[in-house]
């Protein structure tokens, strides 16, 4: 382990410049102006596994492309099948960085860039981690197959029919992510649950011109008004939603994870700090660990309609809209929650409005298993890279491939996240700890000696 230790510590900077390179690229997924970066990143990730001597394929989809490579094979190891994805979300508001999303900065220990930690720099640590063995040893002690694709952010729609039709290609032991987050500094985390998510716009429809609110407010039903008593009665004063059967599958919270929840020491006064709120709210009855990660929750996304400018303009708008979503737990289907919205929101809609609703993506909630030993192996490897041990958790995001793997491949995932709450994902100024991707490439170094020290 010598001669991979000196080299991880060897190639720090060569590593960190890497990660600058690909954190360059603006590969924005739900944006069409994007497109040539989009395939720039691709192509970047294909030219790293090529100069490692990979085999390495750039597949093109429907939608964005998928990087596949694969390690020379070493029989009678396991085989371990990494994903990640290189696309990321829009960078705006931009006057909110401090230096320019696609410009990497080094501060106080951070990279930040769009993209840092969701998920390129996370990513990164497991071809660094691959690098280091092929240079050094001149072999990897498992098989790595990497799937690596470009549209996580907008739903992975082009993933599934991809993973489908490549089931044998793809076929492994057991699938490895890093794209979640530790439980905080210097707490790294294997997350075993997910959130799902049930992603929605409506659109209503009033009046066929803006008119005059003073000649005509009061005798015509008003689009926003009527959108915000919509989305103000999809949860109660409870924090409950109100669409019908949507609790219906969600399972109780079994009082074991609760307690193993409560004992994780969550600081609820340094998070409300960290978010610079003055208070947390959500659903009655469950403490903030349980909100975010096993309850279902219901989030307004985006919203317009009528006069957004400068001072006051009275009008009574035709239209208004929002983007609004569902995070999901265990058992909660996406599609049928769809349904019952849609049947749900028409029935509350009154006369003189006409609305669209349109499902965006949609992912399934997950729970993996912690009985198995590629997750003591995992916990092995990454108590070797921090120097401490993981803690078990859950969290609140979603990654749809998760449960892709389970239903096509039949292999489990080991989330192996090595973010941290606080690093802007999706927000202005993302960052992430440099010294966290040193020690993700760490971990990950280990985590393929300690998969291959599996007796099969
Ligand atoms: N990396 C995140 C998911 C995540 C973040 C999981 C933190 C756990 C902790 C991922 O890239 C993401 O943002 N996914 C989207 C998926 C959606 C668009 C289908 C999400 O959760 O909003
Ligand atoms: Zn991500």
């Amino acid at each position: 382990m010598h001669q991979l230790d000196a080299y991880l510590d060897e190639h720090r900077k060569a590593f960190e410049q890497d990660l600058c390179s690909l954190l360059s690229i603006a590969s924005v997924s739900t944006d069409g102006r994007h497109q040539t970066e989009v395939r720039q990143a691709a192509q970047w990730l294909a030219s790293q596994f090529a100069a490692l001597g990979m085999q390495v394929e750039v597949a093109e989809t429907q939608g964005n492309p998928i990087v596949l490579a694969e390690t020379p094979p070493v029989p009678a190891a396991p085989t371990v099948l990494v994903y990640g994805h290189y696309d990321v979300q829009p960078a705006d508001p931009l006057d909110a960085w401090v230096t320019p999303p696609f410009a990497p900065s080094v501060r106080e220990g951070n990279v930040y860039a769009r993209g840092a930690t969701d998920d390129k720099g996370q990513l990164l640590t497991h071809i660094k981690s691959a690098q280091a063995w092929l240079q050094t040893a001149g072999r990897l002690p498992v098989n790595i197959k990497y799937l690596i694709e470009g549209e996580e952010e907008i739903g992975s729609a082009s993933l599934a029919p991809f993973v489908a039709a490549h089931r044998h290609r793809l076929a492994c032991d057991v699938a490895v992510i890093s794209d979640t987050c530790q439980f905080g500094p210097g707490r790294p985390a294997i997350t075993y649950g997910l959130r799902g998510i049930a992603y929605f716009e409506l659109r209503l429809t009033g009046p066929q011109h803006d008119l005059h609110s003073g000649v005509f407010g009061g005798a015509v039903v008003n689009p926003a008004t009527v959108l915000a008593k919509l989305l103000a009665g999809v949860t109660n004063e409870k924090g409950q939603v109100q669409v019908p059967h949507f609790y219906d599958d969600v399972e109780p919270l079994a009082p074991e994870e609760r307690e193993r929840f409560a004992a994780l020491g969550f600081d609820e006064a340094a998070f409300q700090r960290q978010l610079g709120v003055s208070a947390l709210g959500g659903e009655e009855g469950y403490t903030t660990l349980e909100r975010r990660w096993v309850r279902p929750s219901f989030d307004v996304n985006g919203l317009w309609g009528g006069y957004q400018g400068e001072g006051a303009k009275t009008v009574l708008p035709a239209r208004a809209g929002a983007k609004f979503s569902f995070r999901l737990v265990p058992r909660q289907d996406p599609a049928k929650i769809a349904a019952e919205l849609e049947a749900w929101l028409r029935q509350r809609l009154p006369p003189g409005i006409s609305m669209e609703l349109q499902a965006h993506h949609g992912s399934q909630p997950v729970v993996v298993s912690l009985h198995s030993p590629y997750v003591q192996a995992a916990a092995r490897a990454i108590e070797r890279g921090f120097g401490t041990p993981p803690v078990f958790i859950r969290e609140g995001g979603s990654i749809p491939v998760v449960s892709m793997f389970r239903e096509l491949l039949g292999v489990d995932t080991l989330l192996l996240g090595w973010g941290l709450d606080d690093d802007h994902a999706h927000g202005p100024n993302e960052k992430f700890s440099l010294a966290d991707f040193h020690r993700g490439i760490k971990a990950s170094a280990y985590l393929w000696e300690e998969l291959a020290a599996l007796k099969p």
